[in-house]
């Protein structure tokens, strides 16, 4: 028997961030679309990846299933060690206010609505008063380097600020995993690398992150990558998936809000 190495140890004692059991998602029609063909990953607390594949094979639709935004057909999505597959659908959306920030291509902010608004809105959920929504989308826009934008509306920002703007609503709630969708799909390569270096500052904080990207290098300067064709992952360069089982682990620490995040898990009751 060959030895297990720390990095197995590491992932055999800890709770991962997320995990997917043989996730199967079909899309209803004729003949229905089976985007998802029996997915498994694992992704421990504080890790970094890249998500790739080709066009159509069910990058966007394993994020969506991660980010409980679209219920798998079949199998089971585990969030810190919770089975979320089984709650019901406040406590669901519960969940995903409070860990999960999203970040899309499309950035998808409100057009009559300023950068400070935009991202005061990621906090609807919380419960604070306006004033407190204000200061906290304030704080999130600083960090993202917009403090001289605040009251820009999205046609008076350029792409890579209103990326900016969105990556800052994605975090306004400090949550424990962020997955974002071509983040830098529509910018030109210095806005791409301002936004990427945003995400590695997230991550150095943290944060659990999964990027889906098209751009190779992108993908390769990330720590671990999962690669995706026609529903299934096709590779992974994580140890529990490689032979080279001795490096690229993260050294085990816990994302901001994780006690958080146990208490909203483990919660008895769905309300
Ligand atoms: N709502 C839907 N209804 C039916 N089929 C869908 C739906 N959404 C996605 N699909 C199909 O599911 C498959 C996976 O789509 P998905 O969007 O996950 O691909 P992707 O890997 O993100 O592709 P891209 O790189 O082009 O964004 C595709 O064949 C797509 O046509
Ligand atoms: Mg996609």
């Amino acid at each position: 028997m060959t030895k297990a190495s720390p990095a197995t140890i590491a992932q055999l004692t800890s709770t991962p961030a997320l995990e997917l059991i043989d996730i199967v998602k079909e899309y209803p029609g004729t003949p229905p679309v089976r985007a998802l063909d029996g997915v498994s990953l694992r992704v421990e607390d504080g890790e970094l990846a890249a998500i790739v594949g080709p066009s159509g094979s069910g990058k966007s639709t394993m994020l969506h299933v991660m980010g409980t935004l679209d219920r798998p057909t079949t199998g089971q999505l585990r969030i810190d060690g919770r089975n979320v597959s089984e709650f019901g659908d406040r406590r669901l959306s519960a969940v995903r206010s409070q860990l999960i920030g999203f970040v899309f291509q499309q950035f998808f902010l409100i057009d009559g609505m300023s950068a400070l608004d935009n991202v005061a809105n990621g906090l609807l959920y919380a419960g604070l008063p306006t004033a407190k929504r204000r200061v906290a989308a304030a704080e999130a826009l600083i960090k993202v380097g917009l403090a001289h934008r605040l009251g820009h509306f999205p046609n008076q920002l350029s792409g890579g600020e209103r990326q900016r703007v969105a990556i800052a609503r994605a975090i306004v709630h400090d949550p424990a995993i962020v997955l974002a969708d071509e983040p830098t799909g529509n910018l030109d390569s210095a806005a791409s690398e301002a936004i990427m270096e945003l995400l590695h500052g997230l991550h150095q904080a943290g944060s659990t992150i999964l990027v889906i990207t098209h751009d190779r290098e992108l993908a390769s300067s990330l720590p671990r990558q999962i690669s995706v064709r026609d529903g299934r992952i096709e590779t992974d360069t994580s140890p529990s998936h490689s032979n080279d089982a001795g490096s690229g682990w993260p050294a085990g620490k816990s994302a901001p809000g994780h006690t958080a995040s146990s208490q909203l898990l483990n919660r008895a009751n769905d309300e």
